[in-house]
């Protein structure tokens, strides 16, 4: 019990140190909205101190109060539940992320053309991917490009040498057979190599969804660049790091890559951003496409 009251004691003691140093320094902003009460300082992290509400999602860098009874989905969750068993993420929890993914993929899956992952480590969004579409119901093959052993050095620029983030310094392990095992149900082509080199190796004109996620700007603008012309009207494309905030160089290239191509892309909260093809014209019947519907939560 004593040992319960100090604990509880010190928590409020360095609660209130807390405040006071923030409340004290030049540049401490408080800030009330209708939904939260902020306090934050240039030095420190954002500090919320009181929430009116309840938050309905809670990881990945995202905390929103609002409806996300689509993660609740049954059917999403076993795909999700598919995807975390390849130790893809380790401890994180990208629901929302993974979502994404899936609803992307169930939009595109009837056009044509294939689908393409450029950074797959483990295997856990395409995993979660292949199980929500069916997949190999679909008659079309699943391209799956990675070191599966890490970054390329040769690759990365100044930056990303730099950076702190730990995905540039010894997270990656050799996953490749392990890989080949997770989808050995499904037709898939698993490519190893780096990325822009193994871009010739994905033998096919069309590909209707690609999702790049390599933590590196170079290889995925080339990926972008490479799959540009074999994207077929209608295509989805999931950018996993444009908006994270230690990815800006990503984002820059990718906000250049977007102008130069005539598009614009969608900034998710999630991090991620999401593109389509441009589909040249919706006047003639050969052009229209029929996009269908995700699950909807029962
Ligand atoms: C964040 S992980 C991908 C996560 C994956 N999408 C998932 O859902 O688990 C980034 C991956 O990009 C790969 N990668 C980074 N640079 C690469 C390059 N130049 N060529 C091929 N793969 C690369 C790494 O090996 C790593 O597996």
């Amino acid at each position: 019990m004593t040992n319960y009251l100090n604990h509880i004691f010190r928590t409020l003691k360095s609660t209130f140190r807390t405040l006071l140093w923030l409340i004290g320094k030049p540049g401490f902003r408080m800030q009330r909205t209708q939904n939260y009460c902020l306090l934050t300082h240039p030095d420190a992290r954002l500090n919320v101190v009181n929430i009116r509400g309840k938050l309905t999602f809670d990881s990945d860098g995202l905390a929103t109060m609002h409806n996300c009874d689509f993660l609740r989905d049954p059917y999403f969750e076993k795909a999700y539940q598919s995807g975390q068993k390849t130790g893809s993420w380790g401890n994180a929890n990208p629901a929302w992320r993974a979502y994404v993914g899936c609803w992307a993929a169930e939009q595109v899956k009837s056009l044509p053309g294939d689908f393409v992952e450029c950074g797959v480590n483990r295997g856990g969004l395409s995993r979660a991917v292949v199980d929500y579409v069916n997949f190999a119901a679909l008659g079309k093959t699943f391209y799956l490009l990675d070191t599966f052993a890490g970054l390329d050095e040769r690759y990365m620029s100044e930056t990303e040498r730099q950076a702190k983030n730990p995905t540039f310094g010894g997270r990656y392990q050799d996953c490749y057979e392990d890989v080949c095992r997770t989808f050995a149900d499904i037709p898939v082509k698993v490519i190893r190599g780096s990325i822009p080199e193994t871009l010739l190796e994905v033998d096919t004109q069309q590909v209707c969804y690609l999702s790049i996620d390599m933590n590196c700007v170079e290889p995925e603008i080339a990926a972008a660049e490479f799959f540009w012309d074999k994207l077929v009207p209608g295509a989805i494309v999931v950018l996993d790091d444009y908006g994270w905030a230690d990815c800006l160089e990503q984002k820059k290239a990718f906000d250049d890559f977007a102008r130069q191509k005539g598009i614009a892309i969608l900034s998710l909260p999630t991090g991620q951003g999401l593109f389509f093809k441009p589909i040249p014209s919706l006047s003639g019947a050969e052009d229209t496409i029929s996009l269908t519907h995700c699950h909807q939560p029962s």
